[in-house]
């Protein structure tokens, strides 16, 4: 997929259509400003009143007159005063999946009135124009299909054309940067759709290894034999039952000066969660493949991060495993101990996740970090609380709980606050060891995760937790720029989280 800029009338723009967007409420303006260009060509289309100018609503006009593209959109951005930058996205993706059903090769989407809108959503032109890149290339994603036939096309050239020299810089810059930031999206959106056989904790190291030398971070993975020397009790235990064994990721990039503290995010990185001894139920088993997908935001945004150089100081920590039942997994009732020392005794292997996210938070410790922010699929409860729309925060300060809110409300990848008062910390009291991991049952799921992981997290760092288990996987109705499986929620967000952080 190639992205371009280019200052242009629309007929002179060379693709095999273009995209042109107007408002609601200009709508009458706009389209007798195309008729008179087109020679009177749109003149039924005018008159029949069928174009309203909604979000998402558009209409095919083929032109005989000068222009380059025969065909074009006239697509819709409903009312100017409510304009917002997801609808900018909705809009756009729209427009894009259009040329998709017509299997076009390149399309030519027309830069709107980017002073009008900034006037009314508060944002800059930067961010307004990365909301429209964002909504065409993320609706050109396309699921790997492990068999012959491709039903979908992806444009192969996308190009943002305006007859005005304003904003020229601003939107240069973004075209780039967003290729970079929809590419790390991609390759989250990916990892977290390979199936587990193709996709275990050895194969991810070695894939993000890969990787990480082209966009310019480092890893380090430790071993199966490493995590027991260090003292993951967490990650071995849920590894050791599973023919595959687990890997520990340390990754590294240092835009910012090397005594700058770092920002740690510890990704989730289960590659199949059967439930081990506690077994899951089968139905809806095969989604488990996607219990990576915390590991996953972390991967893309330190692709993105590197490429688009922030200056700025990150770690990133991913327990990777697999969580099977066999001879030797851990069982119920079992007690492991944690990187920092805290003895867990472990009543349900379904709860898994935390226990591997324990040794990380504890491991994170090291590095002194500014703030430490782990994502992960942890809960079924929050799919239950929040459904698919946004993801469960908690932490332990509220900075950070903010600007993860505002990065969240930006890139629409949306998060709520969830409580973590003291009181719950009773429901996870252990006879035998210091904490248990599950709490009495069906009550405050999401929230009994955060307080598990809160034992683990050194006081001196601020911490937040995402709960990502609605948002990662299974929207229920998918927009045009939201594909169905692995979202690749937290990239985005971490991108616009991670620049907040630059040059403190
Ligand atoms: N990976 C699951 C959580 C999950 C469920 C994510 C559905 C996405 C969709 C997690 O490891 C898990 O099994 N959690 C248990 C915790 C319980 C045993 C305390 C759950 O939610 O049932
Ligand atoms: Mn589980
Ligand atoms: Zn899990």
């Amino acid at each position: 997929m190639k992205l371009k800029f280019e200052i242009k009338k629309i007929k002179d723009v060379k693709t095999d259509a273009v995209a042109s967007f107007t408002f609601e409420d200009s709508r009458d303006t706009k389209l007798h400003w195309l008729n008179t260009l087109f020679k009177g060509e749109l003149a039924t289309l005018i008159e029949s009143a069928d174009f309203k100018g909604n979000i998402g609503e558009s209409t095919m006009a083929y032109i005989n007159a000068d222009i380059k593209a025969k065909r074009l959109l006239i697509a819709g951005l409903g009312n100017s005063k409510e304009i917002t930058l997801e609808k900018l996205r909705l809009a756009y993706s729209a427009a894009a999946k259009r040329f998709n059903k017509l299997k076009l090769n390149s399309g030519g989407f027309e830069v709107p009135d980017l002073a009008l809108i900034k006037s009314i959503v508060n944002y800059s032109v930067y961010d307004i124009m990365q909301a429209i890149a964002e909504g065409v290339l993320l609706s050109q994603y396309q699921i790997k299909k492990h068999s012959e036939k491709a039903d979908f096309q992806p444009l192969e050239e996308i190009v943002f054309f305006t007859d005005s020299p304003k904003f020229t810089k601003e939107i240069s810059d973004i075209v780039k940067d967003s290729k970079i930031i929809c590419d790390a999206v991609f390759m989250a959106r990916d990892l977290g759709n390979e199936p587990s056989n193709s996709l275990y904790p050895d194969k991810f190291a070695e894939l993000v290894k890969k990787s990480s030398t082209k966009a310019g971070y480092s890893v380090t993975v430790y071993d199966e034999k490493k995590i027991k020397q260090l003292g993951m009790g967490g990650l071995s235990g849920v590894g050791q039952g599973s023919a595959n064994p687990p890997r520990f990721l340390i990754l590294q990039y240092f835009g910012s000066s090397k005594s700058e503290k770092p920002v740690v995010l510890v990704g989730k990185g289960v590659t199949f969660d059967s439930g081990g001894i506690s077994l899951k139920p089968g139905a809806g088993m095969e989604a488990m493949k996607m219990d990576m997908c915390g590991a996953a935001a972390v991967i893309g945004a330190f692709e993105a991060v590197s490429r688009l150089k922030l200056r700025v100081n990150v770690i990133g920590l991913v327990p990777c495993t697999e969580n099977m039942p066999s001879g030797n997994a851990i069982k119920p009732g079992d007690i492991i101990t944690s990187y920092n020392g805290i003895s867990i005794e472990v009543d349900n292997t379904d709860a898994e996740g935390r226990l591997i996210l324990a040794d990380a938070l504890g491991y994170a410790a090291n590095y002194k970090p500014k703030a430490v922010i782990d994502v992960a699929t942890l809960t079924g409860a929050a799919v239950v609380c929040f459904g698919n729309t946004c993801a469960g925060v908690m932490g332990n300060e509220e900075e950070l709980i903010k600007k993860i809110f505002s990065a969240g409300e930006k890139t629409y990848e949306r998060v709520w606050e969830l409580p973590l008062y003291d009181d719950y910390e009773k429901l996870m009291k252990s006879d035998m060891a210091d904490i248990k991991n599950i709490g009495t049952a069906r009550k405050a799921g999401t929230i009994l995760g955060g307080i598990f992981l809160k034992k683990f997290v050194d006081a001196k760092y601020n911490w937040a937790h995402l709960d990502i288990a609605g948002t990662a996987f299974g929207i229920g109705e998918p927009t045009d720029y939201m594909a169905p499986g692995s979202t690749g929620y937290g990239v985005r967000l971490f991108v616009e989280l991670l620049k907040s952080f630059q040059g403190h």
